[in-house]
């Protein structure tokens, strides 16, 4: 009797202590197990006379449905507390940002200059830079284009009045220039031969769809020399095309074509494969058309102080954009100037990822983007 009072004081306090599910399962065995105190108590009853037995097993019945009903009280204040336990482990902030992003990017056409003036400074080429705002002798007349002539139809011309004070002069007037080619003159004017320049910017023509912005970039390039030949013209962008589509061959044609301040005129075509939903440069039988060139007509020498008889030269012209569009697969031509920070997040470059022909052109250890 004293006994079974003295177990169940004894137990209850063990089960109350206990502060772990693994200690509390252990006992749980140590008393109702098979082999356990309570258990082992059962089985005097056998030997006991009725009488006592009766009382006996009553009171040891309550013991066990005291234990019983400790062993469950305790086992949920544990479960509760492992949980709890859990939770506050796992506690994650949703506010923190998925993982350290790189903030700030590289536009497209920033990247794609980048790579050009990379590929042509190799090259030997210096870097010219000119206005935007031009006048008509450097974006036209001395381009071979004297006033009237045809050609000037070819460019959709944003013109802009050269004195707001009287009635707008079309002879007169400024233009936004049209193309990059009006470098070629500014570079003659300022350097003597041997020249070696890209001259790199913003052009402007009134025209607007996907693979037209009134706003857009170009490249030109200019080289000339005493001896400088077609043949230079076609090694020079060959080996551009190569190194700026980073492929160890890439078939390109040359057909021919006019612009004024050249002459012969041609346009570099280079092979590609088209399918409805890929183009991939570089193989297959279709051609895409990447850049305007030719030898730079003597009218044009002349205008810019170069004795054609001594001299002679290649020039070229290419859209950066275009470039960049085929390059890195963006569609539209309209979405690169729209500022849309979603679309920069996808299409720009880590901004510490520099352009090198050694280093890697686009992709520098692989976080270009
Ligand atoms: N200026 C020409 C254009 O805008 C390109 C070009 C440049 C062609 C130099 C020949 C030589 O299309």
């Amino acid at each position: 009797m004293n006994d079974i009072a003295n177990i169940e004081a004894n137990i209850l306090d063990k089960i109350k202590d206990c502060t772990d599910l693994k200690s509390l399962e252990d006992i749980r065995i140590s008393v109702l197990g098979k082999k356990g105190i309570l258990t082992e108590n059962m089985k005097t009853l056998a030997q006991m006379e009725e009488q006592q037995r009766i009382e006996t097993a009553k009171k040891l019945n309550i013991l066990k449905s005291h234990i019983e009903e400790a062993l469950g009280l305790q086992k949920n204040i544990l479960q509760e507390r492992a949980l709890n336990e859990q939770l506050n482990n796992e506690r994650i902030d949703v506010t923190l940002p998925i993982r350290p992003e790189i903030q700030g990017r590289i536009h497209p056409v920033s990247k794609i200059y980048e790579e050009v003036v990379a590929i042509f400074g190799a090259l030997g080429f210096e870097v010219a830079n000119g206005p935007d705002i031009e006048d008509q002798f450097h974006n036209f007349n001395a381009l071979n284009m004297p006033l009237n002539h045809p050609a000037r139809q070819m460019q959709d011309t944003f013109y802009i009045n050269h004195d707001a004070t009287v009635p707008f002069d079309m002879e007169k007037a400024y233009v936004v220039r049209t193309h990059t080619s009006g470098m070629q003159i500014r570079t003659m004017e300022k350097k003597r031969p041997p020249i070696r320049i890209i001259a790199p910017g913003r052009t402007y023509r009134s025209d607007f769809d996907a693979t037209h912005t009134p706003m857009f970039h170009q490249v030109e390039g200019l080289v000339i020399d005493k001896t400088t030949t077609l043949a230079h013209l076609k090694g020079c962008l060959y080996d551009f095309v190569k190194a700026f589509f980073e492929l160890d061959e890439i078939p390109v044609r040359y057909r021919p074509s006019y612009f004024p301040f050249t002459e012969p005129s041609a346009e570099m075509d280079i092979g590609c494969l088209k399918t409805k939903t890929e183009l991939k440069i570089g193989a297959g039988n279709d051609w895409l058309e990447i850049l305007g060139c030719g030898m730079v007509h003597p009218n044009v020498l002349k205008a810019g102080g170069i004795d054609p008889d001594e001299y002679q030269g290649f020039a070229f012209g290419v859209g950066l954009d275009r470039l960049a569009m085929l390059k890195y697969g963006i569609p539209d031509l309209r979405t690169f100037f729209e500022s849309d920070i979603r679309w920069l997040k996808n299409y720009g470059f880590a901004p510490l990822d520099f352009s090198s022909l050694t280093g890697g052109l686009s992709n520098n250890g692989g976080q270009t983007r």
